[in-house]
């Protein structure tokens, strides 16, 4: 088992000890029950990492494995010199010519150099906002459509409609299909069930740590289920519209298809689905912003133009103000191709290196009172993007922000101009980071909006760790 598990990270190369702080070993199992852990908890490892270590730390004390590195100076670091490293994906292995293999060699998360900026000039411009222009009536009729069909006064699950909100956005915008379309509704839910799925197997380490391709092993499900995304993925680019970006994806080399729509369909609905998810969780907590938000959305008329909307100041501010606060995307990694000196410890080639957006986001020295939601922090200068940095920073960064940025305030002008939202008294707010930070489970209840104010509730120690309480 702990050979499967340090080559499932690390390959076959063992690495030098540093000199480096680390939490303690674990009785019996040693700096391995430290692994076990982040993969089983990976909020609580980066939390206890960084209680222990401060900004620079180990697994366990020496351990050169995998690195912990916190704060802008280590981002600076992890996300300019991008030639030195690739970002770390424990992706299980990839049978020879199958789409586990044709995603991890065209992806963009995996490749690096001269084929990672041919993929980025693929990827990059169709998913620039003005691009995006030509499809916000589009985004627009599918918030409308999911906010109409919300039961005024009931108490809902928040993260399944804003994950279909989600869905039916990237779906519509790769493909061009329209799940309101009677005809087309169909493939839109199957593909909506496998990226579902897909996105749970990758987010559960079983697959890679027993890659054992057999009935009933969890491995041999995520090879399948992969293959079956391929398949209905093409499927559905075959009988697209010709508007979607499936024609800018379709660009040269062939084999990069599985990847590209890979790569757009999940990490293109995915994170959007829990920022949503934690903004309105946020203003549930925080009824003067939200009136105050509300006030500003209702100041600008029922149809807000486009442009209005992209410039509204606190609705801007209340995103990046989620957005610092609760990260979806908490932590990435990087595995060196070439030795580095971080912080001044020289780490080998091999290396894993772990750093957290989450962690950034909450220290002191970059951002006052860091626990607090406070979207009037905005008004200030920016800071540097490498201690604010929920879309990444440098040629790694994000090429959807824009689209998330335009469909978060698409659907927060649509929702907030019906309802406003209360977490019910007694809920708890359980923050959960596998691939994604995202709420375990969120019930918000609906008051018609300017009805009265929510009240905010006591959500729990999990929630209190990462949100000082709200006002
Ligand atoms: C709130 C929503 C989103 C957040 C918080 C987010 C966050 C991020 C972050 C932090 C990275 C950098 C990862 C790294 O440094 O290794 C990234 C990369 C990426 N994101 Fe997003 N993302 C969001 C939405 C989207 C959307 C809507 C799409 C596509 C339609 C998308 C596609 C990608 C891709 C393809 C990459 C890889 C870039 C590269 O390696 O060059 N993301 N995202």
């Amino acid at each position: 088992m702990t050979t499967l598990l340090e080559r499932a990270f690390f390959g076959r190369a063992p690495l030098p000890r540093v000199d480096l702080p680390g939490p303690p070993a674990r009785p019996l199992v040693g700096w391995r029950g430290n692994l076990v852990d982040l993969m089983r908890d990976p909020l609580a490892a980066l939390y206890r990492v960084h209680a222990c270590c401060g900004e620079l730390g180990g697994l366990t004390e020496g351990n050169g494995a995998m690195v912990f590195a916190f704060g802008p100076e280590h981002n600076r670091a992890l996300s300019t010199d991008v030639d030195r490293m690739v970002p770390f994906l424990a992706l299980f292995p990839a049978p020879e010519g199958s789409a586990v293999e044709r995603i991890r060699d065209h992806i963009l998360f995996s490749v690096h150099g001269e084929r990672h900026s041919e993929e980025r000039r693929v990827l990059g411009p169709p998913l620039h906002r003005r691009r995006l222009e030509r499809w916000v009536a589009a985004i627009d009729a599918i918030a409308e459509q999911h906010v109409a069909a919300l039961p005024r006064g009931a108490v809902i699950d928040a993260p399944a409609i804003l994950q279909t909100f989600t869905l039916e956005v990237i779906l519509r915008i790769v493909f061009g299909v329209d799940a309101a379309d009677r005809s087309r509704a169909a493939e839109a839910a199957a593909m909506r069930d496998f990226l579902t799925r897909v996105l749970d197997v990758l987010g559960d380490p079983s697959a890679a740590l027993l890659p054992i391709d057999l009935p009933g092993f969890p491995y041999r499900r995520a090879l399948h289920l992969v293959e079956r995304f391929e398949r209905e993925a093409r499927r559905l680019a075959a009988s697209s519209t010709a508007d979607g970006l499936i024609t800018d994806l379709s660009a040269p080399p062939r084999e990069a298809l599985t990847g590209r729509l890979f790569a757009l369909l999940t990490a293109g609905h995915e994170t959007g689905y829990a920022a949503l998810c934690w903004i309105l969780a946020l203003l549930a907590q925080h009824p003067a912003v939200l009136a105050e938000l509300a006030e500003e959305l209702r100041a600008l008329g029922p149809e807000p133009g486009f442009d209005a909307l992209w410039a509204a100041p606190l609705l801007d501010a209340v995103i990046k103000e989620s957005l610092r606060v609760l990260p979806t995307a908490a932590y990435g990694a990087r595995r060196l191709l070439q030795p580095l000196e971080l912080g001044g410890v020289p780490l080998a080639a091999g290396a894993v290196v772990v750093f957290s957006h989450l962690i950034t986001h909450h220290l002191a020295r970059c951002f006052p009172d860091p626990h607090r939601f406070d979207p009037s922090r905005w008004r200030g200068p920016s800071p540097s993007p490498w201690a604010y940095l929920p879309f990444g920073s440098g040629p790694r960064a994000c090429p959807g922000a824009d689209l998330a940025r335009v469909e978060i305030k698409i659907f927060l002008a649509r929702f907030l101009a019906r309802y406003w939202p209360e977490l019910p008294e007694g809920d708890e707010v359980v923050p959960k980071l596998r691939l994604t930070l995202r709420p375990e489970r969120l019930r918000l209840r609906l008051l018609p909006a300017h009805s009265r104010l929510p009240r905010p509730i006591d959500a729990g120690p999990r929630w209190r760790r990462l949100v000082a309480p709200g006002c």
